[in-house]
């Protein structure tokens, strides 16, 4: 039986990061202003830090300027919205994050409600959702766009060109990541079914799909004889679990093991789509930078 193809999301953002870093380069020698990302932790969550650390790393890597924002997690909703309307009258500021999930007395509806859209590097607020539902299929996506979800799609487009009229199974309905890489993949011209805790016969349904996009958060729950042979896999998961030896691992929403029998190609974890998150955060940030400065939107994905 021959073994699917990995896709290398690892190689494919790196390979974003080094456009990206020109992008910036090319903006400040144009007079542009230096790419500003804002990012804002409340609380101590250990995975959080983690993730809030190595974004500001990365920006500083390609030349952005970071602003770390912490608050203790006894933060008040006016206090977080205060931090929130101060960066979006900060014209250094370009891009604001607000790492979710937010402890659980902050209303983090409102909190994304108050982030300039034109700073909404993580495509959360209502109206660049509502920018990505009413796209028409094709047309630029010159909005911020969800990290995660566009990973997704970038990976997929590299992998497989054109993907008009496949059939696609997204599982997971998350706001993060499961609507809007349905509308990615709707946009591009696929048949999106999203699949959820009560669909009925997910296995049944997931083996119609040329492309299954996993985004559930448990570990190892796409088996392998849920896949189409051929289909192509997109594993969204990032699942800690104990590993043989005493340690942990990660793995994620697919047991790829099982599935990479099967699928003609396969996101592997680590190394598939979590590289892409973060890669894209950047790409988003540039972007709004550009247009910031009154600079048309350029495709550098
Ligand atoms: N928490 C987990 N993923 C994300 C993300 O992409 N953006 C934000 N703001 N928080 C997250």
């Amino acid at each position: 039986m021959t073994q699917a193809k990995l896709i290398d999301g690892k190689a494919f953002a790196v390979g974003l990061q080094q456009r990206v870093a020109a992008g910036v380069a090319r903006l400040v020698a144009e007079r542009g202003p230096k790419p500003g990302l804002a990012t804002v932790l409340v609380g101590d969550d250990p995975a959080s830090q983690v993730y809030v650390r190595s974004k500001g790393k990365l920006a500083a890597e390609l030349g952005m300027a970071s602003f770390d924002h912490r608050l203790p997690s006894t933060t008040t909703q006016a206090e977080l919205l205060t931090v929130v309307r101060q960066l979006n009258a900060d014209p250094a500021v370009h891009g604001i994050l607000v790492q979710l999930p937010l402890p659980s007395h902050l209303d983090s509806a409102e909190v994304l409600l108050a982030i300039d859209p034109a700073k909404d590097v993580d495509g959360f607020h209502p109206m660049n959702v509502g920018r990505l539902a009413s796209a028409a299929p094709g047309a630029p996506l010159d909005f911020p766009v969800p990290c995660t979800p566009l990973g997704c799609s970038m990976l997929l487009q590299d992998a497989l060109g054109s993907m008009a009229g496949s059939t696609a199974v997204v599982i997971g309905r998350s706001n993060l990541v499961g609507r809007p890489v349905a509308q990615l993949l709707l946009r591009a011209d696929c048949t999106v079914t999203i699949a959820h805790s009560k669909t009925k016969d997910l296995a049944g349904l997931c083996r119609t799909a040329d492309i299954v996009v996993a985004a559930i958060g448990r570990p190892n729950f796409v088996r392998g004889d849920w896949i189409k042979p051929g289909a192509t896999v997109i594993d969204v998961g990032i699942n800690r679990i104990p590993a043989d030896n005493g340690k942990t691992k990660l793995v994620g929403d697919v047991a790829f093991d099982e599935a990479v029998q099967v699928a003609g190609r396969i996101t592997p974890v680590p190394g598939g789509v979590g590289p892409m998150t973060v890669a894209c955060l950047m790409y988003n940030t540039l972007q709004e930078a550009r247009r910031s400065a009154g600079l048309p939107f350029a495709a550098v994905a």
